[in-house]
C-alpha cells in the first residue's frame, strides 16, 4: 500500500531523515518508534508532501507521490493526524470534522462517516457546536483522528497521539485504534509510547538520528535486547 524507499530531508538545508524505507500493506498497522528528536515527524511530513523530498521515493498504492501536488496524498486516500492535532481552533468541532471531508472521494459518504465519528467517539457529540480550541487534550485529539477518519482514508497516518494526555485517555484513544484496526484499516503510528504502540501494531521500525535502526514483527522487536536497553528504556 504504502512503499517509501531511500527519503532523505531536513530543514533549512540540514539533513535529519537520512535515506529511511520503510512499507504498510493492506490492513497491516505499522508504528515507527523512537526518541524525542529521531526524526519522526519530520519522515511523516515527508511522506506527506509537506516537507521536499531530497531523495528517494514514496509510492501509494502503486503510484508515485514524489513531485506531486500538496493536496495529493489526502485525495488519493492517506489521512493524517499531525503531531500537536492541527485543530482549527476557532471552528465548531462540527466544521472541523466537515474540513476532513474535503477529498473529494469522501464527499459522497459523508452521512455514514459522521456517524460513525460520533460513534466511535461519543464525548464529541454534546461539544459538535462548541469551538475546537476549547477541547481537552483528549477531546482535541478524538476530534483530530475523527477528522482524517471524515476524509474515508485507506491509510491513516498519525504521530504521537498519545502526547501530553492522562494515562486514562491514552488507554481510549488507542481502544479506538484498534477498533478500526479491526475494521480493516491500514494504520501508520509514529509513538514514543512505546508499550502502547507495541500493543497495537503488527510490524514496527525504531528510528535513531533519522535511521532505521531495527525493524520486524512486534513480538521480534519488544525483545530486541539493544532496542530495550538503547532506546525503549524497557
Ligand atoms: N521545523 C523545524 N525546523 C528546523 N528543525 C526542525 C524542525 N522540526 C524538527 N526539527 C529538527 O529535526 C530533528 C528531528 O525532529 P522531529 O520533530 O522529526 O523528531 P521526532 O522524532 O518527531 O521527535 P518527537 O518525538 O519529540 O516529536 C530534530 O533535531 C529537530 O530539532
Ligand atoms: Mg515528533
Amino acid at each position: 500500500m504504502l512503499e517509501v524507499s531511500g527519503i532523505r530531508t531536513g530543514y533549512d538545508g540540514v539533513e535529519v531523515v537520512h535515506g529511511v524505507d520503510l512499507s504498510v500493506s493492506k490492513g497491516e498497522t505499522v508504528c515507527v518508534l523512537g526518541a524525542n528528536g529521531a526524526g519522526k515527524s519530520t519522515m511523516l511530513r515527508a511522506i506527506m508532501r509537506q516537507l521536499p523530498l531530497w531523495g528517494g521515493s514514496v509510492q501509494f498504492l502503486g503510484r508515485r507521490l514524489t513531485g506531486a501536488k500538496a493536496f495529493v496524498p489526502a485525495h488519493r486516500g492517506m489521512g493524517y493526524v499531525p503531531e500537536g492535532r492541527g485543530m482549527l481552533a476557532s471552528l465548531t468541532v462540527r466544521e472541523n470534522l466537515e474540513m476532513g471531508a474535503y477529498p473529494l472521494r469522501a464527499q459522497a459518504s459523508f452521512t455514514v462517516n459522521l456517524e460513525r465519528v460520533l460513534s466511535l467517539f461519543p464525548a464529541l457529540v454534546p461539544r459538535l457546536e462548541h469551538a475546537a480550541g476549547n477541547l481537552s487534550g483528549g477531546q482535541a485529539q478524538m476530534l483530530a483522528i475523527g477528522r482524517a477518519l471524515m476524509g474515508s482514508p485507506k491509510l491513516l497516518l498519525l504521530d504521537e497521539p498519545s502526547l501530553g494526555l492522562a494515562p486514562q485517555i491514552v488507554g481510549q484513544v488507542y481502544a479506538v485504534l484498534g477498533q478500526l484496526k479491526i475494521a480493516g484499516q491500514a494504520i501508520l503510528l509514529v509513538e514514543q509510547a512505546v508499550g502502547k504502540a507495541l500493543a497495537l501494531s503488527d510490524r514496527a521500525y525504531v528510528l535513531d538520528r533519522g535511521r532505521v535502526v531495527l525493524s520486524g514483527p512486534c513480538k521480534e522487536v519488544k525483545n530486541d535486547k539493544l532496542l530495550r536497553d538503547a532506546y525503549l528504556g524497557l
